[in-house]
């Protein structure tokens, strides 16, 4: 932890989040609110890779919140992002640090993309030669054998997760291992080259690896779907020939396996990011503890949500048609600060809506959506780059990533394309955060990102009036969170660079 950027009421240090219990005092910190790499390899990222499998991982994030426990004052709570689909290995890493579960606030929104597998297309794509591939795969287990390997061992050789069950077995899912792995394993094996009767079958099947077999080519294909780039469904319109991808078109089954599982997928649309609420442990009970350090309680009364009028929401819509609010929403807008908290509204509940997600409740059950739960604006490019104007543009770009979804996933946010002053790849809403902070904080408290990326959750604490400390790992995302936050603090903004040894 090198660089500390420091004004009255906020502080950004270059570094490593696991590193924080060196710069700040034990039992210091109010609340956590923070939004870590969620260790999936999220578009290619370095700093969202995966850190060695599911162990790991939890092991990495208990140690960086351990080291936050022990900055955090007793009873405080932390809000922790998590991906619904890892959000577990979130809550252990949690537990195992030492802090208590107390909820998951389940933020949904209305913009993700399912990331599923045709199951019918993967049928008609599936090659039919699995008793030559069987074939080879004897040969490896029979090797193995005589080698006195197992797949466990094959498996660490090579740094993988159960891939050598599939290169051995004569079950269900036999695989011939890529051209790539061929050498080692020989070398594992104790073999030096293939034999004659199996070496021409291998050599084919590692050469029509990842390429469809003929029945793939019998699909009709039909149309395209929504989610064709623009320039190929204007080729298909035209008549054309489009380069569609697999998800992109409409195609027909070409065999009777295909057709009965038409219409089968492997994935949800994502629609709920999770928020874990957890708590350091209490010293005594709650009543003696939030007068001592005063944490240990939520700010109900703050949280509340007001009797929303319906027509709030369509105005909010029609001021800025088809795009984000770029502050807050009408609920809670800057503007109407009559409305904020007192008038006795709805409990909070562990739910809290995008305005798309609001809209579509409300479709469906009038009155579900705005006017029960917590409802905010998505983050707008212009909110991303407020503050920003004077750093250089530039482009978070997806496209350049193999195999990512990351335009359309919700994680990304909208507006991915273009250059940006604030490129970071997963900007939080700041009406969410200030609810989020709101929620747990006390007044006058410090909040800690430890993960703050461009500094959402810096420029929401400050918003309400709160300290703000955010560790971030990455020099660019710490000059535009520095440039966010020194906007929300108005030019008079002391801004000091401090170097810590
Ligand atoms: C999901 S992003 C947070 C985005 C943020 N909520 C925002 O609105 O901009 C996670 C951030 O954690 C940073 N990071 C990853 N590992 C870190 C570590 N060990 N210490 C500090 N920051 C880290 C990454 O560089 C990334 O910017």
């Amino acid at each position: 932890m090198k660089n500390k950027l420091l004004t009255d009421r906020a502080a950004l240090f270059l570094g490593d989040a696991a590193h924080v219990d060196a710069v700040l005092a034990p039992n210091s910190v109010d609340a956590i609110v923070t939004d870590p790499p969620a260790g999936i390899g999220f578009m290619g990222r370095e700093w969202d890779s995966d850190k060695g499998g599911r162990d790991a991982w939890v092991a990495w994030l208990a140690d960086v919140m351990r080291k936050a426990l022990h900055v955090l004052k007793p009873g405080g709570h932390a809000l922790v992002w998590a991906l619904p689909r890892t959000s577990h290995w979130t809550a252990t890493a949690l537990e195992d640090a030492g802090f208590e579960i107390r909820d998951v606030v389940l933020h949904l929104f209305g913009t993700g993309f399912p990331k599923s597998l045709d199951v019918s297309q993967a049928i008609d794509k599936q090659r039919g030669n699995m008793d030559e591939v069987r074939l080879v795969t004897g040969w490896i287990a029979e090797m193995r054998d005589l080698a006195g390997l197992t797949n466990t061992r094959i498996d660490a050789a090579f740094g993988l997760n159960g891939m050598a069950g599939h290169w051995t077995t004569q079950g269900a899912q036999p695989e011939v291992p890529h051209a790539a792995h061929w050498p080692k394993l020989l070398e594992l094996l104790g073999v030096d080259e293939l034999p004659e009767t199996i070496r021409e079958t291998t050599e084919r099947l590692v050469a029509e690896k990842g390429k469809p077999g003929p029945n793939w080519f019998r699909r009709a294909i039909t149309g395209h779907h929504e989610t064709a780039s623009p320039g190929q469904r204007w080729k298909a319109r035209h008549g054309h020939r489009a380069n569609l991808s697999n998800s992109a078109r409409r195609d027909e089954p070409a065999t009777e396996a295909a057709l009965e599982w038409a219409g089968w997928g492997t994935a949800l649309k994502p629609a709920a990011e999770h928020w874990i609420l957890c708590r350091k442990p209490l010293v005594g009970t709650v009543a003696s503890n939030v007068q001592q350090w005063r944490t240990g309680a939520l700010n109900v009364s703050a949280c509340r949500i007001p009797h929303a009028d319906p027509r709030d929401l369509a105005e909010s819509k029609s001021r800025n048609p088809g795009r984000a609010e770029p502050v807050t929403s009408a609920v809670y807008g800057t503007s109407r600060p009559q409305q904020r908290i007192d008038e006795a509204g709805r409990w909070p509940a562990n739910v809290t809506l995008d305005e798309v997600a609001a809209e579509l409740l409300d479709a469906q059950v009038p009155g579900s959506g705005a006017s029960r739960f917590f409802y905010v604006a998505k983050s707008s490019k212009t909110e991303r780059n407020v503050g920003c104007d004077h750093l250089p543009a530039r482009v978070t770009n997806i496209a350049d990533v193999p195999g990512s979804k990351g335009a359309n996933s919700p994680r990304a946010g909208a507006n991915r394309s273009g250059a940006a002053q604030n490129h970071h790849p997963t900007v939080k809403s700041i009406a969410l955060m200030r609810w989020l902070c709101r929620l747990i904080t006390p007044p006058g408290g410090t909040v800690l990102d430890l993960f703050a990326g461009s500094g959402s959750t810096g420029v929401a604490a400050l918003a309400e009036g709160f300290e703000f400390v955010g560790i971030e790992r990455d020099s660019d995302y710490v000059e535009i969170a520095n440039a966010r936050l020194r906007h929300e603090l108005g030019p008079e903004a002391e801004i000091a660079h401090l170097y810590m040894g």
